[in-house]
């Protein structure tokens, strides 16, 4: 039988243990070094990067060929969520159930750790891409294109944008929706396809992929949304109720939160028939996808 808090506690020490040497080698003094390690250490839930190796594993792959992409977005992930937390933006003084980097530090090194963040995760792609194959280059090139797009002004940033902007109007249900598959779906279904390319998978897998990765994808921001309205902060490392006092959109506010709760499990459900054409290789994915409506953090 699968278990999943085992395949978590086993991903989660491989992506640790690769990051902290990332910094290690790539940061050339402790000023630096010392930021960058508090926010990686402070100790995320890294479901972008377990979804990335999850999904390689879901079409045969094999090695740690793909541990370079996916450091590299849990890389971007903690850089956003510095700089979400940063007073211009959501102003959250606690994070992975601790201070903020900038109140652990102060604002300009938070907003130079993102930067560096940013900067790191394409450093690591790129050599990861110059030590390949010709064929394989190729196939980083396509990566890092993927994972640009998915982080930048078509995707995460994007989404940032908006959801700062609507901050005290409300919007519709459409216009909820591409939010938040912009500002979390993106990066979610960028770790998806680059875990399932480089893993070789087929087209077809490939789309079924792209597919579960959508629904997952925005069923995350729904629970966080959920979450921020009925979850217990001591479990969460971060603070509640901060959506509603912002005057932020969400699901729970729009729609209430049974309807929330429901519609979260319907695009679980829709995430999982979407792996209906793969073997017991994909039940990481599919567990992790049941494991994100149950989340408590
Ligand atoms: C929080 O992400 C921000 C969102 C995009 C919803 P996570 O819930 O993955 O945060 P960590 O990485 O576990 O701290
Ligand atoms: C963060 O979204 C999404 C990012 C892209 C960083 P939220 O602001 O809703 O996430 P939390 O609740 O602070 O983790
Ligand atoms: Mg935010
Ligand atoms: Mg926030």
């Amino acid at each position: 039988m699968f278990d999943l808090k085992i395949y978590i506690g086993k991903q989660k020490k491989i992506i640790d243990t690769a990051m902290h040497k990332y910094l290690a080698r790539l940061c050339i003094s402790e000023r630096m070094r010392q930021p960058l390690s508090y926010s990686i250490s402070a100790g995320g839930k890294r479901v972008r990067p377990i979804l990335c190796l999850a999904a390689f594993e879901a079409v045969g792959g094999n090695g740690d060929a793909v541990l370079p992409v996916a450091c590299a977005l849990e890389m971007i992930h903690t850089y956003s969520l510095i700089h979400d937390d940063l007073p211009a933006l959501d102003n959250d003084d606690l994070r992975r159930g601790q201070p903020t980097c900038h109140i652990q530090f102060d604002e300009a090194t938070a907003i130079l750790s993102g930067d560096a963040l940013l900067t790191m995760a394409f450093e690591v792609m790129s050599e990861a891409g110059l030590q390949a194959s010709d064929r394989e280059a190729i196939l980083w090139l396509q990566i890092m294109d993927i994972v640009s797009r998915a982080a930048g002004c078509r995707g995460m940033i994007e989404g940032q944008a908006r959801d700062l902007a609507f901050e005290g109007q409300s919007i519709d249900r459409d216009n909820l929706e591409a939010l938040h598959r912009l500002k979390t779906g993106a990066m979610i279904k960028a770790a998806v396809h680059s875990g399932g390319l480089l893993g070789r998978g087929s087209s077809d897998q490939i789309s079924h992929l792209i597919s579960y990765a959508d629904y997952v994808g925005l069923a995350f921001q729904v629970v966080d949304d959920l979450l921020n309205v009925k979850g217990d902060p001591s479990k969460m490392g971060k603070a509640v109720g901060t959506d509603l006092t912002r005057k932020k959109n969400t699901y729970p506010t729009l729609i209430g939160l049974e309807n929330s709760e429901s519609y979260a499990h319907h695009l679980i459900d829709h995430a999982l028939k979407s792996l209906a054409i793969f073997d017991k290789k994909a039940d990481p994915l599919r567990e992790i996808a049941r494991y994100i409506v149950r989340r408590d953090h």
